[in-house]
This record gives C-alpha cells, structure tokens and sequence, in this order.
C-alpha cells in the first residue's frame, strides 16, 4: 500500500470540519502509515486533543510549551515528516502560511518544513470565493503546495455553497495517489493550459440542432490534473453536464463552433500549451430558421457551411504554443492522424481509438495513441482521469527537454 510506512504529519485549525480529522487518521493508521498531530489552541474547541492522540497513537501538541515544561520542537516536527497536512486549513491559517505570520505551532512547523505540504481548506462560502482566499490559495501553489479544493454542499452556517472540506476519503486517495505516483509532478506552475472540452452544437431552427456524442469528460480530464499540476488552466467547454470546482480552473461555456472559435483566440495569444479536445461540428447551418421548422415534405434538405478549423488557425498563429490536437477517425487512423499534425502545424495529437469497445465518446474509458513528428507512444485502455495524465506526462516530457 502506498502510504504504508510514510509518516504523515496533520495540522489541524479551529474549524467545524476538525471533526473529520478522527475519520482520517484512522483511515491512515489502517493503511500503516504513522500519524503526528499538531493543532492550533482554537482546533480544540472542535475536537478534543484525547480523541485525536488515541486515533493517532501519538501525543498531541498545540503549543511551543508543554506543561511540564518541555518545549515541542517544531523543527523536529517538521523534519520528521514526509508529508504535512493542513486539514482543515482556515482561511486564518491559510492566510497565516503565505505571508509567513509564524504565531504559532502549526505554522511555524510549516514553515521548517522541506517536505511535500497539501492543504484542504475549510470554510463558509463567502470566505472561499473573497478575492484574498483565492490570491492566497494561488501562492500556496505557487509556492508548489497541493490544493485539495472544498467541495460544494451544505454549510455549518446553513448556507449552501463551495467550502466544505475534502471528504476524509479524497484526502486520503489524494495523499495514496501522491505517494503511488512517485513523483512530486508540479511542473506546470506558471504554466497556462488552454483546453477545448465538449461537443459543439449548430442551430437549425430555436429547438433544433446537430451535435455529436461527446460529454466532455476527456478534456475536463486533463483540465484538472493540468490544474493540479499546478497550471492555470482556461477551459473553453461545449454543452456539457460536467462541473469543475479546481480553483485553477477557468470555465468558459459555449454552444456553437463559432463561439469557441471567439473563445479559444480571447485567450490563446496568454497560452503555454493548448490542448484541442473538443468534438467541433465541421459544417452548420447555413440559416438558423427564426420558428421552429413545420413537419411538411417527405425530404428536408439544409444547407450547411463549413464550421471555422479552430486548431488550424491555432497552429497558423502559433508562436510560443505548445500545440496538442486529438483525432478521431474511422478508417486509416493512423495516417489519418499524422496528416493533421502536419497539416494543422500541431506539437502533438492523440489518436482515440474507436475500435475499442469502452474508448472515445462518452465512455468513461480511453484507449490512445499518441505522435510527434519523430515518436509515437501506444497506451492501454484505461479511466480517462488515467489517460489525461499519460498526455500531461508526455506533454511535460516534450516541453521540459
Ligand atoms: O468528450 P468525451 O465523451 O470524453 O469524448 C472525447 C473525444 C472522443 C471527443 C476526444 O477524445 C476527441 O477525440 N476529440 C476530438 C474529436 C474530433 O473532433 O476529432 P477530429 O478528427 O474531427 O478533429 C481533429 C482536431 O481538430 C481535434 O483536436 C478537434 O478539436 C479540432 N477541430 C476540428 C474541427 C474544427 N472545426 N475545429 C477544431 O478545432
């Protein structure tokens, strides 16, 4: 098991998700890792030091002092661990982190540390979108720290809104996943990701319209481990049911090809990579009938024009870009694909193969291929989440050469 043996040190500050701390450190402690708490003087009133140091097998300190007069050496603390835990991190202690206000043991055991540090911030709706939260979430991973976001649901406060903490389980699939992955991949801090998401869908008349069968699961995929990653990620999606609650994640919904074409170059000029994911119809309506087309004839004939290329204008206006398409074909794909990367003056593309039962559209699953103009890698079918990270992978490899 990947955390099995890894000694893992958790801050706790004073907020109602302190409560689900017991959760996680047993759940750790099942998994064998060892546990440290440390807590702020306000922690306390959320959970007793006794609950937390009889899940942890360890003593719990909160001060520089304890009463006997012994000091609680932070440093020691910090030194021992092989990654911290900010859970639940206020926006108090958040703040506190980033502008280096070392007032207590927490922080000033953070700020001795060299080690991998993950915060899960915890707080009412209203605190986690104020622009200081955000700034200050923004320099914790720039700084290389791991935002574990709040999620979305009911409040202490009653309110129902983005703040609640990680449930216990992600944190500890996060942390499991960090270790399994044996690499500490942050390398797309100061990096901007521009990512097409979706299907586009072209009006015939104001109830109609052609579309295709993406979901925009591949390319949320990779817009959150971009995001992870560390990267500031713009992601221009078509209809699509998904959600993204990454704080490095920028949304911008359209419906047509049209609209994500204005999209796409409202942002592409600030982009270090850009990734085309998206399904774009090729051809629309040539007129969007203003009233809903009447059933009269046996045949329906409408015209369609051609639908702007977005990523070939892309790779035309390229000049720092790194430029990624996919393809999607159903006969002679693979020279189908290297066509595109030449004729669309592409870095990379990802071929789906659609042969696979389980790959492409709407599966929650991928199988791909990906070229260069002088290498092509072939990966199994795998969860999209996988295959979004076997492309940053690549994508990493080729920038950071
Ligand atoms: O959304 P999911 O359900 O998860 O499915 C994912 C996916 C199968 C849609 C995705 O992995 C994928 O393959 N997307 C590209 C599909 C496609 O339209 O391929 P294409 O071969 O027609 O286009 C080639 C490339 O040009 C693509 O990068 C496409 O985004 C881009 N393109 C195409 C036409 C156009 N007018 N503008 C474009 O930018």
């Amino acid at each position: 098991m990947a955390i099995q043996g890894k000694k893992i040190l958790i801050c706790v500050s004073g907020g109602i998700a302190a409560y689900k701390i017991n959760y996680l450190i047993r759940d750790f402690i099942k998994k064998g890792a060892e546990v440290q708490v440390l807590m702020t003087p306000s922690a306390e009133n959320f959970v007793s030091k006794l609950t937390l140091s009889t899940l942890s097998k360890n003593p719990v300190f909160s001060d520089f002092y304890s009463e006997n007069g012994t000091w609680n050496n932070h440093v020691e603390f910090a030194l021992w661990a092989d990654v911290i835990l900010m859970a639940p991190c206020t926006a108090n202690t958040l703040g506190k982190m980033v502008h280096g206000i070392c007032d207590n043991l927490i922080i000033a055991t953070y700020m001795s540390a060299k080690c991998p540090v993950f915060i899960a911030p915890a707080m009412d709706l209203d605190m986690y979108q104020h622009p200081s939260t955000k700034q200050n979430l923004e320099l914790a991973e720039d700084f290389g720290h791991f935002i574990i976001p709040a999620e979305t649901g009911e409040l202490a406060s009653g309110l129902v809104g983005q703040g609640r903490m990680a449930e216990p389980e992600t944190i500890s699939h996060t942390i499991q996943d960090f270790f399994s992955s044996g690499k500490n991949s942050k390398n797309l801090v100061g990096k901007t990701v521009l990512i097409t998401a979706g299907p586009t869908y072209e009006a015939i008349d104001p109830v109609r319209f052609i579309g295709n069968h993406s979901s925009g699961k591949m390319g949320f995929s990779i817009a959150e481990e971009a995001a992870k990653r560390g990267a500031k990620v713009i992601l221009i999606s078509g209809p699509s049911t998904l959600q993204s609650n990454h704080s490095n994640i920028e949304i911008h919904r359209v419906t047509s090809a049209r609209e994500m074409f204005d999209q796409v170059f409202n942002f592409y000029g600030n982009a270090d990579i850009a990734i085309a994911s998206a399904a774009v119809a090729d051809y629309a309506p040539k007129e969007i009938a203003k009233e809903k087309i009447k059933k009269k004839e046996d045949e329906l004939t409408i015209e369609l024009i051609k639908n702007p290329d977005i990523l070939k204008t892309m790779g035309e206006r390229k000049t720092k870009q790194f430029l990624v398409g996919f393809a999607l074909e159903t006969q002679n794909e693979e020279e189908n694909a290297k066509g595109k990367l030449n004729k669309k003056n592409l870095d990379m593309i990802v071929l789906n193969s659609l042969r696979d039962e389980g790959a492409g559209f709407k599966n929650d699953t991928n199988r791909i291929k990906i070229f260069t103009k002088s290498e092509e890698k072939e990966f199994p079918l795998k969860p999209k989440n996988e295959v979004a990270k076997d492309i940053l992978n690549f994508v990493e490899e080729q920038i950071l050469k």
